[in-house]
């Protein structure tokens, strides 16, 4: 068993990730944010969890995403959960409100936005295990933002839409709750609210994101989710769909995800439409996920090279031999920034075996 601690990894990890996509001395900003986003985890031995974290199929509580866009320095995003001592469903909640106040002495942040929102999700019984995820996002030349995912399901799936309406409505958003429904197949059925996210950051005036879970679906359900957003662009996101996935649906491996961004002014329809492909169960390996997202990357004009720079700084293994490095990868359309988002996992934990392709010894 290694004695390197889950922190000092995820550490490495990032100093060469922020290095390999130029995020300057934004990268040190995050890395000494790291204890305090992990909790008790940071401090713990690699060589297995002792929380099964749902952030990644390793059961790490760590996932890095780098945002590419057609201008500019990608922006580089942590997904975090934050674990206790003595970890549980409810220990971790409070580990993390606990966190979010040594934060907000750190980053610019607004606890009173938390305090607003999470009442509908906070409850002493959670339902799931995961109340509260951290993502802090980084841009160079800036503080890092906080935003936190909370869990519609914290009070059972039947109360998830009541939640999402709720916490929408409190924060200028009454409505988008129908909306979104009214674009689903069936809620509880086949499509499932998954997260609902908002930033911490000190800005007036609230943003959210509401993300649902798509069973078995196809291109043309992506379509008609994407269309209930005002800007979004379903007919793109049906293409990206296709091509991440590599086959024209339906995609019975793990579900595609819709998310919905609410930005200040959208009232009941949100403005934005992202859609999150889990291409690491659509491929063999990794050497095939690169490749796959290279191209899309050409496709949208993004730079390609950073792509492997990104995906370089992250592995510790040749990439075909597992799968899952290379999580999600997803297309943001429609406000605020449009682009491609490439998912890593820090396989802190433990790695994903490669698909022996068909004819292989
Ligand atoms: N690991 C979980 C999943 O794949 C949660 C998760 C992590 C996730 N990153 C994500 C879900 C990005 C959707 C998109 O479902």
């Amino acid at each position: 068993m290694s004695a390197k601690s889950l922190g000092a990894h995820a550490d490495a990890q990032l100093r060469s990730l922020g290095a390999a996509i130029g995020l300057g001395s934004a990268t040190a900003q995050v890395r000494a944010l790291l204890p305090d986003l992990l909790g008790a985890a940071a401090r713990w031995p690699l060589g297995g969890p002792r929380w099964p974290s749902d952030v990644a199929d390793d059961h790490s509580p760590v996932e890095y995403s780098v945002a590419f866009n057609q201008h500019g320095v990608p922006t580089l995003r942590l997904l975090v959960e934050c674990v206790a001592d003595d970890p549980s469903p409810l220990a971790n909640q409070i580990a993390a409100l606990t966190a979010v106040q040594a934060l907000s002495a750190k980053v610019p942040l607004s606890v009173d936005r938390l305090a607003e929102v999470a009442g509908p999700f906070l409850t002493r019984t959670p339902a799931d295990p995961f109340s509260v995820w951290f993502s802090l996002v980084a841009r160079p030349d800036t503080s890092p933002m906080l935003k936190v995912y909370l869990n519609p399901r914290a009070r059972g799936r039947e109360r998830a839409c009541e939640l999402v309406a709720t916490a929408l409505d409190r924060i200028g958003f009454a409505g988008g709750e129908s909306t979104i429904r009214a674009a689903l197949r069936g809620l509880s059925t086949v499509d499932d609210y998954s997260f609902f996210a908002v930033d911490l950051d000190d800005r007036p005036d609230p943003r959210a994101k509401v993300y649902v879970s798509h069973s078995a679906a196809t291109p043309d359900d992506v379509r008609r989710a994407g269309a209930a957003s005002r800007d979004g662009d379903p007919a793109e996101v049906a293409e990206f769909c296709a091509a991440a996935a590599g086959a024209d649906g339906p995609y019975r491996g793990r579900p595609l995800v819709s998310a919905y961004t609410f930005l200040p002014g959208d009232g009941a329809v949100p403005s934005g439409y992202s859609l999150y492909v889990p291409i690491r169960d659509y491929v063999d390996d990794d050497g095939e996920a690169l490749s796959r997202t290279m191209s899309l990357a050409r496709r949208y004009g993004l730079p390609d090279t950073a792509v492997r720079a990104a995906v370089d700084a992250v592995r510790g293994r040749d990439l075909a031999e597992g799968r899952g490095l290379i999580a999600h990868l997803s297309l943001r359309t429609g406000p605020p920034h449009p682009g491609m988002t490439v998912y890593l996992s820090s396989e802190a934990y433990g790695v994903t075996e490669a698909r022996r392709r068909v004819g292989a010894a």
